[in-house]
């Protein structure tokens, strides 16, 4: 088999300028037997350390180390190196990456490379122990994983410069387990590429300074939405409400309170989407007015007059050229039939509707949802919030790729949906 036609994950592994870069061959010799491609591309200072030539011969593809080298841009351009890949590897990575990864410079082709990629990016370190634990190290590491990037080791023991401590780099093969550990990871990345904007939470909709109109969301089926698109190897904006929730690592968060700041947020993010999925429960209707003091408690009875909130949905599937639209439905009642009047009436791609009730939907663990579209219909079942938002990723990815074609990024994966 040619060794550039079969269909292992696509792993790019960069090699940075440590003495633990002598590793890296045997690296890519295990990789690639179990069944993986690998594209190398190396830093300057890794070309100290091992020959391209020696990358070349166990990869059997040429490997890549300038980006000003417009032979090998013609035929492969950084972007879509960072396109092609379904993982970033890199063994060993220096202080030196570590620190030009969280700053985000784009000063060569491995580090141009990294900010141009969606898909997941492990990193094995290889230093000095006193570099290691050097602060400034240590807060480019917790920075990184905040982001979303996975540490391998280092591990403990001896070193080339003769000392003991944290700083070794994991041995292949203990680098190659971590990397196939999640297969699942490797094999799914049915949104790589693409952008997907998430709506999630409730909104606050103020009364006066104190008091404000809101709803039972808790915001964490979308963002196990937003956890289960990055994954899936897109890049996820977040428009959340108020919720307790941590974003999931290499998810951009924005806050908002009411709808208003909601839509605004939405449509300043929309030109660069690809998928717009709304799953926050948006109050429909604000307070007409926003007292300025508190109100007092002197009358008898008070009224509360409210006007209707824009609506974020359905505003993005009327934009020409807008991104493939998926709205939820809440509903107490006759769910589907609420649910069908949405897709037609907002004029969007799917429609995934929950029934709310005193045990399911809103601030529960658990959720089920029929998901709508127009000429088809799937249940999925009743499941944690994490699963059923993999499910939904995989099913939206599977619609979005039918019914856009093959000029989105990523291939159809067809996963299967229960
Ligand atoms: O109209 P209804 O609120 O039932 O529709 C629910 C869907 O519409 C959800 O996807 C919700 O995020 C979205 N929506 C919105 N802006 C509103 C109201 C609802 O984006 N003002």
């Amino acid at each position: 088999m040619n060794a550039h036609d079969h269909k292992g994950p696509k792993i790019l592994l960069g090699v940075t300028g440590g003495v633990a870069a002598y590793k890296s061959p045997e690296l890519v010799r295990r990789l690639i037997e179990q069944g993986a491609q690998v594209q190398v591309v190396m830093t300057r200072g890794a070309r100290e350390f091992v020959s391209p030539l020696t990358f070349q011969a166990v990869s059997s593809r040429r490997v890549r180390d300038d980006i000003w080298d417009s032979e090998a841009e013609a035929a492969m351009g950084h972007i879509e190196l960072a396109r092609w890949a379904d993982l970033v590897l890199i063994a060993p990575a220096t202080a030196h990456c570590l620190g030009s990864l969280a700053n985000g410079l784009a000063d060569d082709l491995l580090s141009t490379i990294c900010l141009a990629t969606t898909a997941p990016i492990m990193l094995a370190p290889a230093m000095n122990h006193v570099m290691w634990r050097h602060p400034a190290v240590q807060a480019n590491k917790q920075l990184l994983e905040q982001r979303g990037a996975r540490f391998l080791g280092p591990a403990t023991g001896s070193q080339a410069c003769g000392e003991e401590g944290p700083g070794r780099m994991l041995e292949p093969e203990q680098i190659v387990a971590a990397v196939f550990e999640e297969p699942a990871r490797l094999a799914s990345q049915s949104l790589k590429g693409l952008t997907v904007v998430i709506t999630a939470g409730p909104t606050r909709e103020p009364i006066d300074p104190v008091r404000y109109v809101t709803n039972r969301s808790s915001g964490k089926m979308g963002y196990a939405l937003a956890h289960a698109a990055q994954q899936a190897g897109a890049r996820v904006v977040l428009v959340s409400g108020p919720v307790a929730l941590t974003p999931p690592p290499g998810v951009e968060r924005v806050a908002v309170e009411t709808a208003e700041e909601m839509y605004a947020s939405v449509h300043e993010q929309i030109g660069t989407a690809d998928l717009f999925i709304g799953c926050a429960a948006v109050s429909d209707y604000r307070p007409q007015s926003r007292a300025a003091q508190k109100i007092k408690r002197n009358a008898e009875e008070m009224s509360l007059a409210l006007v209707r909130s824009p609506d974020t949905l359905a505003s993005v599937a009327a934009l020409d050229d807008g991104p493939f639209t998926v709205g939820f439905a809440a509903e107490t009642q006759d769910v589907i039939g609420h649910a069908r009047g949405k897709l037609t009436g907002k004029g969007v791609d799917m429609m995934a509707a929950n029934l709310v009730g005193p045990r399911c939907g809103f601030d529960q663990e658990t959720n089920e949802l029929t998901v709508l579209w127009n000429g088809g219909e799937v249940q999925l079942d009743q499941a944690p919030k994490a699963m059923l938002a993999q499910r939904l990723i995989a099913l939206i990815a599977e619609r979005f790729h039918a019914v856009r074609g093959s000029d989105s990024a990523a291939p159809q994966t067809g996963t299967p949906v229960s």
